[in-house]
């Protein structure tokens, strides 16, 4: 669809044109009234789903797509620091000034420059307004990159069978395009936190959906690059150093693979990287201590 849509161009537009009025960020095809309606059940919806993430131990929101802050207070009152951001002067002007204690940032969500982890991200009706499939994508890919381990994605969404362009800012796209993407990022959806939330019976809480970074399929993947490169670190070694290629110590494998993952640390993103050496070096240590190789101390600190 469309890759020449003016995203910002449009939204700050729409902004604009319907200052103070709820169909600037719900839907234009019904009344002003059916909005305001629309806006009060979807806070009564988002208030309980922040209790209930606050009573599980979180604290912090980055909230992407905030538009003029319709859901900031759902989560202010449940003691979240809050952090909203739109493409949108119009909005993040409207939504600073209904909310001080909050932070709102105005920013492109495809060009997201935020360094911090959230224990909740909330994309509320928002994905369907990635009409080009690569920006969504990526989109979909920056939001899970957000979330601190063990944190919630809040998404919310209209989802048909098949893939609908209603209008040049819209394509709403089939679930399975979205269990697809996450499952591709490890993320698993939670069918829980939805159940509890479809107790309320009002109609727009079907819409919403959770997700969790599988810290399962997180470690897969790690393993799976990190032994790779293991095995091509440990036949570079063999090549090198030992007369037997078919033969290199359990120890000299260790302390080398050690090596390289702190040569490592020094290239990569800071944050990852640091997950994967301690479980690198959990690993490596419990190995060693299976086989009965002694490590030297100081390259089995974690943090070394
Ligand atoms: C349908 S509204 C939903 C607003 C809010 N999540 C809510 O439920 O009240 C979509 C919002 O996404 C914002 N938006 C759309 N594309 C964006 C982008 N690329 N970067 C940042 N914000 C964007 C728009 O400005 C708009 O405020």
């Amino acid at each position: 669809m469309s890759e020449n849509f003016d995203q910002a161009g449009y939204w700050i537009k729409r902004h604009e044109d319907l200052k103070d009025d709820p169909r600037s960020v719900g839907t234009l095809a019904a009344s002003r009234e059916k909005n305001e309606e629309g806006e009060r059940e979807l806070k009564i919806v988002v208030s309980q789903i922040a209790k209930s993430l606050a009573d599980s131990g979180a604290k912090s929101v980055l909230d992407l797509g905030c538009g003029y802050g319709r859901v900031t207070s759902c989560f202010l009152d449940n003691g979240f620091e809050y952090t909203g951001v739109d493409i949108s002067p119009v909005a993040i002007e409207a939504a600073e000034k209904a909310h001080p204690s909050a932070r709102f940032i105005e920013g492109n969500l495809s060009e997201l420059d935020l360094q911090e982890k959230f224990d909740v991200v909330t994309v509320l009706y928002v994905f369907v307004h990635f009409v080009d499939d690569t920006l969504w994508r990526s989109f979909l890919s920056a939001a899970i990159d957000r979330l601190k381990p063990g944190g919630t994605l809040v998404f919310a969404d209209f989802f048909p069978g098949e893939r609908t362009a209603t209008g040049q800012h819209v394509v709403s796209r089939p679930f399975a395009d979205y269990i697809r993407a996450f499952k591709e990022e490890g993320v698993v959806i939670d069918d829980r936190l939805r159940e509890d939330v479809k107790h309320t019976g009002i109609s727009c809480s079907s819409h919403f959906y959770f997700a969790h970074l599988d810290p399962q399929a997180k470690v897969e993947t790690y393993q799976g690059a990190t032994l790779a490169n293991f095995e091509m670190h440990r036949q570079a070694v063999e090549a090198k150093r030992s007369g037997n290629p078919l033969f290199i110590g359990e120890e000299e494998f260790c302390i080398e693979a050690l090596k390289l993952l702190d040569a490592l640390s020094e290239k990569s993103d800071p944050e990852k990287i640091s997950d994967l050496i301690h479980l690198v070096r959990m690993i490596i240590v419990r190995r060693a201590a299976h086989e009965g190789v002694d490590l030297p101390s100081e390259l089995t600190a974690d943090g070394a």
